[in-house]
């Protein structure tokens, strides 16, 4: 079973002040915290064992919001992240926690919605070989890891915030790697800017021919919530997709109830706790619908 790592630490600078006292991975985007979305990524390519890695001034808020899992019918482990040294730094913080196995990472910041998304997610997650990446096409690729892919689809490179980007092609904030992940992050050096960067680990896996790099189209939805104006714009498209069709994106008590892993009596009680609003309501709707 592979294991997944939520990475919700980092400073939140570009989202100061809302974010000078409180991770912006706690703070709501329109009615659940932030974190819960990367999670249900995480629950929808049928993963149960989760590590959550924060800064040391909020590790003990999201213990508080998530607990061990135990009500979800999975697993919540918790690590520290001293000082945001680079995202690859997830994978040693988190060596003993993957052991064995092979592990998918998400940003703690990162919104995917889109039709299809959980089977292509069981098929990455069901078959995971050296490094598979996820790719989508965005307005300001220099803000990104960009792929430059050639014409009959190899994989040419792989660029962290190009100035002159290649292509428009951003390499996503969700990556799955086999357990030689552990070995190569240890081996790689680390960048002028003094962080542990997922890029030079991604061009590794390139480099000896071990990666793969699924492009998600128009019609897909990737925001990275990291600024005010997309945060709000992220926040806006959840409240549109859950008031448009009446059903929730990233509930997670939903999936977990879904995927078989909680009784009709657990997503109950969940509805119970929160009676005094849509979310509760909604899983008291979602029950009753399914009887
Ligand atoms: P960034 O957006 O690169 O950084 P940040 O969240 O600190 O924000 P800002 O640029 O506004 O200061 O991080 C992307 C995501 O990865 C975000 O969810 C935080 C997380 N992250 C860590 O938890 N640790 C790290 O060392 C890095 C680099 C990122």
């Amino acid at each position: 079973m592979n294991k997944g790592i939520v990475l919700a630490g980092g400073l939140g600078t570009r989202l100061y002040p809302a974010t000078k006292v409180i991770s912006k991975q706690l703070l709501p985007l329109y009615d659940k915290p932030m974190i819960y979305y990367p999670i249900s990524v995480l629950l929808l390519a049928n993963i149960r064992d989760i590590l959550i890695i924060s800064d040391p001034y909020n590790l003990k808020s999201f213990k508080n919001l998530l607990g061990d899992g135990n009500d979800l019918g999975i697993k919540f482990s918790y690590e520290v992240q001293q000082e945001p040294d680079g995202i690859a730094s997830a994978f040693l913080i988190g060596e003993s926690f993957i052991g064995n196995s092979n592990v998918c990472l998400i940003l703690g910041d990162n919104l995917f919605f889109g039709p299809g998304f959980s089977s292509i997610l069981q098929e990455v997650s069901s078959n995971v070989v050296g490094a598979n990446l996820f790719a989508y096409e965005v307005r300001d690729p220099e803000r990104f890891g960009v792929v430059d892919i050639g014409k009959s689809g190899e994989i040419n490179n792989i660029y962290e915030k190009p100035i002159k980007p290649k292509s428009n092609l951003a390499i996503t904030g969700l990556y799955f790697y086999d357990n030689s992940i552990i070995e190569v992050t240890k081996n790689t050096k680390i960048s002028k800017r003094g962080e542990r960067e997922i890029t030079s680990i991604n061009n590794f896996y390139l480099k000896t021919n071990n990666i793969k790099v699924k492009t998600l189209g128009r019609g897909f939805t990737w925001l990275d919530t990291g600024t005010h104006d997309s945060f709000l714009i992220a926040s806006q498209f959840i409240q549109m997709l859950i008031k448009q069709q009446g059903l929730q994106i990233a509930c997670l008590e939903e999936i977990a109830w879904r995927q078989g892993w909680i009784s009709d009596e657990k997503l109950e009680e969940h509805s119970s706790y929160y009676n005094n609003n849509d979310y509760g309501r909604y899983l008291k709707k979602i029950l009753v619908s399914q009887k």
